[in-house]
């Protein structure tokens, strides 16, 4: 039988407004994020910087998962930090580490839960989950057991389960790490064709290149941002500069 690919149209795809003022974050009295302010409509969004500069917090408090300690975060008007309803439908977040996503003891049920969030029936989350399953070739898993799958494997999970719920951006936290060499080639295909916004988050600077518009983070701070043309060769030259030093104590905080 002839799958319907039910996620990937032809439409030209559309990014969310993302419009940051004067965001900080801090936490156990450390500034995190300070005082970011950005605007940005693009349909294909990147983030990069070192390790610890801030990326999975900013993506958190673009999903509305934790709140801003001053100023504003908001995604087309919303702050999904205070509007969960909102924020089903708005974002979608694939976290770095699956382990902090899943909460479902079978692939099945994880996908559900979603689906079941946004209203859909029991009968009709199960026809999206399998119809999803089968988009991406893994109807067999449905019964699986989350915890038997390899790490790849369950961030593959959680990919599926924040696609199946189609929100009108999908924040992505590193989504290739773990993930095998024909099977990142097959999510960046069928990234690339998904209708919605994408901001994506990630240290090699080939997943981007293309991409509408980047913002690049150091220590909680802008450093740049722009077209991935023009941001990204910068970011690479410094961070070659970097990685030539042998000063140890220059690594990433
Ligand atoms: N709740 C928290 N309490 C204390 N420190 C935190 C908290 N959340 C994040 N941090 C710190 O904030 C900094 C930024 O963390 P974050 O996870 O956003 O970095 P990142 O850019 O995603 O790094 P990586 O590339 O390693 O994933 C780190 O130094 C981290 O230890
Ligand atoms: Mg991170």
């Amino acid at each position: 039988m002839k799958m319907d690919r039910p996620h990937v149209n032809m439409n030209p795809v559309t990014g969310s407004d993302i419009a940051l003022d004067n965001l900080c974050y801090s936490a156990d009295g450390k500034d995190i994020l300070k005082s970011i302010s950005w605007q940005s409509d693009a349909a294909r969004v990147g983030v990069v910087g070192r390790n610890g500069s801030g990326k999975s917090t900013l993506a958190r408090i673009l999903a509305g998962l934790i709140e801003a300690s001053s100023g504003s975060a908001l995604i087309n008007g919303h702050d999904l930090a205070k509007d969960r309803k909102v924020a089903l439908t708005e974002v979608g977040i694939l976290f770095q580490n699956p382990d902090h996503q899943i909460i479902f003891p079978t692939v099945q049920e994880e996908i559900s839960f979603g689906l079941r969030q946004l209203g859909q029936s029991r009968n009709e989350a199960e026809q999206t989950t399998q119809a999803t399953l089968a988009y991406f070739g893994k109807s067999h898993w449905a019964e699986v057991s989350v915890s038997v799958l390899s790490q790849g494997q369950k961030h593959l999970v959680c990919l599926m389960a924040v696609c199946a719920m189609k929100p009108r951006m999908i924040i992505l936290d590193e989504p290739f790490s773990g993930i095998d060499i024909p099977t990142k080639m097959q999510l960046k295909r069928y990234l690339s064709h998904y209708e919605g916004g994408l901001l994506h988050i990630a240290h090699d600077p080939d997943d981007l290149s293309g991409y509408d518009q980047i913002i690049w983070l150091e220590k909680g701070s802008v450093v740049q941002t722009g077209k991935a043309c023009d941001v990204l060769p910068d970011y690479i030259s410094e961070m070659n500069a970097l990685g030539g030093s042998d000063d140890i104590s220059d690594l990433a905080r």
